[in-house]
């Protein structure tokens, strides 16, 4: 891929930044077949049908209790599940929903948290920072009252980052304005890039986008286990890792996914991000990745302290698929592609294997070199369930993630293989056939994924008004709405504007300034606006 991008200032091996900017992601001239495009309907109606019963029981608050129609507060009570929806309704066209939510949205009191907690940085920011700015963009820039309240909550959240600590702590406290002072993780320090550096630009305020970039950037500089495999604890007031744990599970894994959305994002000249992600993949290539010994389904095992491979795999982990195909489509390298795709399938194989067909939280595997899972021996029936499929459930739940479903919407977008849309039809039906309560109340979580008759749990997660219902209808809808070729997802799947694939934006650099270590370079300046697009439609891919 040849660059014609000219470099402002410094001069830093940019050949895989400049492709980031360069490759297209999806399968061009792709179209969803006839026969399939009414599943996007039916997902549209699995959205409206939830939203009523949150309206109806749980209006204003983090989640409904969609079995006892009441709700609960587990992220401060500032009504998460309505920032988490914002943008599905402008994607789904839900035009009067999405104001009404908006006019709520304008109420919210950020100066301090509805319920007695503390308030994550990490949860905080993903979900109502990110879908309050992702929604700004997608609904056309006219409501500005989103990017305030994003500054509003962002500005408390700020102090989480101590003198001249890179890393935030992963709590604050809103009544007080200062962090819990204690460890954090590489996700919750490290997931940050994307949501401010878009208020950055929203805002022409340089510090969140310095805060966050300085963050990530200080994680990717320090020395790892094994090539850019950071391992998961980390603390603040040191800087240092507290453990050597490697997973791309929970705790660690959005850190590794911005480290390639966030170059994609934003043109930065600076190479540590697409550098570590890729050395990451690598190393995961090199050291991680194993078949099974019945099916050879792929996966990416995790590593513990004592350098021990752990052949496990979760739900959580299974964006991975989706976020190998994406790196190897902007760094032209099908290696990559062809992986995250064996991954996806056997992400695919855990829904497929079930008696729900719905995928389990948390499973196991053997290997040729071994069958350490950091937990006991198997039962008799885990062994036999492993005989026949290839992998053994070792937590059992289901509570409305997204992950396999994102994973399997890249692969159908970068592919055009209609497998995919069958995956997620099959999906769509197993939803509607076990976790559905009632016209009243919407969708719950399971106990058990491998019993059709398991006690459900009553709880909407907000992720699944903003995920798993956007993601399975976006599989569905005209490929060229949301195109990944025009957006970076975050990682509670709220789509962010980026630059043109193909065309090189022309932001201006300055040099840091901020008195913390400088890794690999100056860090970018985002001028507000410099990406905004000639006309919102055509970059949502609606006609006009
Ligand atoms: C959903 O897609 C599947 C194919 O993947 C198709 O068989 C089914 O008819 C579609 N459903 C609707 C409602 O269009
Ligand atoms: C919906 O399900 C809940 C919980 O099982 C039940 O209390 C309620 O009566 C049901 N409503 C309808 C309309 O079936
Ligand atoms: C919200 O809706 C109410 C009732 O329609 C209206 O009076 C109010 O002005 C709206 N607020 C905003 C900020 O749009
Ligand atoms: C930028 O944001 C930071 C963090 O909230 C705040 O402390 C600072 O005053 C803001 N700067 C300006 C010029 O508004
Ligand atoms: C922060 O860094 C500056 C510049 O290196 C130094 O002068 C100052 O003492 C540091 N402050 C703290 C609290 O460590
Ligand atoms: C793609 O990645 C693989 C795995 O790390 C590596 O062996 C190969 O050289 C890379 N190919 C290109 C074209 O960069
Ligand atoms: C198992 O999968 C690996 C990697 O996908 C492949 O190289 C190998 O040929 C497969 N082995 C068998 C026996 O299918
Ligand atoms: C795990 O491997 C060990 C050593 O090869 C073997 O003794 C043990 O039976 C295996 N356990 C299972 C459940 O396969
Ligand atoms: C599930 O419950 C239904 C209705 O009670 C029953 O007919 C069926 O046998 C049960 N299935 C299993 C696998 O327990």
């Amino acid at each position: 891929m040849v660059s014609k991008r000219v470099l402002a200032a410094g001069a830093f091996a940019l050949s895989s930044w400049a492709s980031v900017q360069g490759a297209l992601v999806q399968k061009q001239g792709l179209t969803v077949p006839s026969y399939a495009v009414g599943n996007a309907s039916t997902v549209r109606t699995m959205f409206t049908n939830s939203w009523n019963a949150y309206r109806e029981y749980a209006w204003g608050h983090d989640d409904l209790q969609p079995i006892s129609k009441t709700y609960n507060d587990g992220r401060n009570g500032w009504g998460a599940s309505i920032a988490d929806a914002l943008g599905t309704m402008v994607i789904m066209g839900l035009e009067a929903d999405f104001l009404q939510a908006v006019n709520y949205t304008a109420y919210i009191d950020f100066s301090t948290s509805q319920t007695p907690d503390t308030v994550s940085v990490f949860e905080t920011t993903i979900r109502y920072v990110a879908g309050f700015l992702s929604a700004y963009e997608l609904s056309g820039f006219v409501h500005p009252i989103l990017v305030e309240k994003a500054k509003e909550v962002a500005d408390k959240l700020m102090y989480a980052w101590v003198g001249n600590n890179s890393l935030p702590y992963g709590y604050v406290d809103f009544s007080t304005n200062s962090p819990t002072i204690t460890t954090t993780n590489i996700a919750e320090a490290g997931t940050l890039t994307l949501e401010y550096t878009k208020l950055t630009q929203y805002t022409g305020n340089q510090t969140y986008a310095t805060n966050a970039v300085k963050a990530a950037a200080y994680i990717a500089s320090l020395p790892d286990p094994l090539p850019g495999l950071a391992p998961q604890g980390i603390d603040p007031t040191s800087g240092q890792f507290t453990d050597a744990y490697i997973t791309w599970g929970g705790g660690s894994d959005s850190y590794f996914e911005y480290l390639i959305k966030y170059p994609r994002l934003t043109n930065t000249n600076n190479p540590i991000f697409v550098e570590t992600w890729q050395a990451a993949v690598d190393s995961s290539i090199k050291y991680l990745v194993r078949e099974s010994t019945v099916g050879n389904w792929t996966y990416v095992a995790d590593r513990d302290d004592n350098g021990n491979i752990v052949h496990v795999g979760s739900h959580l982990e299974c964006f991975h698929a989706g976020n190998w195909m994406l790196g190897g489509k902007l760094l032209n390298n099908q290696t990559y592609v062809d992986i995250g795709l064996k991954l996806a399938d056997a992400c695919w194989n855990t829904y497929a294997s079930t008696a729900t067909g719905i995928g389990p939280e948390v499973f196991a595997y053997f290997s040729s070199d071994g069958n350490y899972t950091g937990q006991g021996t198997p039962t008799a029936d885990q062994l036999a369930f492993y005989q026949e499929h290839g992998f053994f459930i070792t937590a059992s739940d289901y509570i409305l993630r997204p992950e396999v479903l994102e994973s399997n919407f890249y692969a159908w977008r970068i592919t055009g293989d209609t497998k995919y849309l069958d995956n997620a039809a099959a999906a769509i039906q197993s939803l509607n056939e076990y976790l559905y309560v009632n016209a009243s109340g919407g969708y719950a979580g399971t106990n058990d994924v491998n019993n059709v008759n398991s006690s459900l749990i009553d709880d909407t997660e907000s992720f699944w008004f903003a995920e798993v219902l956007k993601y399975l209808y976006l599989t569905f809808d005209d490929p060229n709405h949301i195109s990944l070729d025009k957006f970076v997802f975050n990682t509670e799947c709220h789509p962010f504007l980026a630059p043109p694939a193909g065309a090189y934006a022309t932001p201006t650099f300055k040099t840091n300034t901020q008195g913390f270590k400088a890794v690999g370079g100056p860090l970018p300046e985002i001028s507000p606006n410099s990406f905004l697009p000639k006309s919102i439609n055509s970059i949502l891919g609606l006609s006009g």
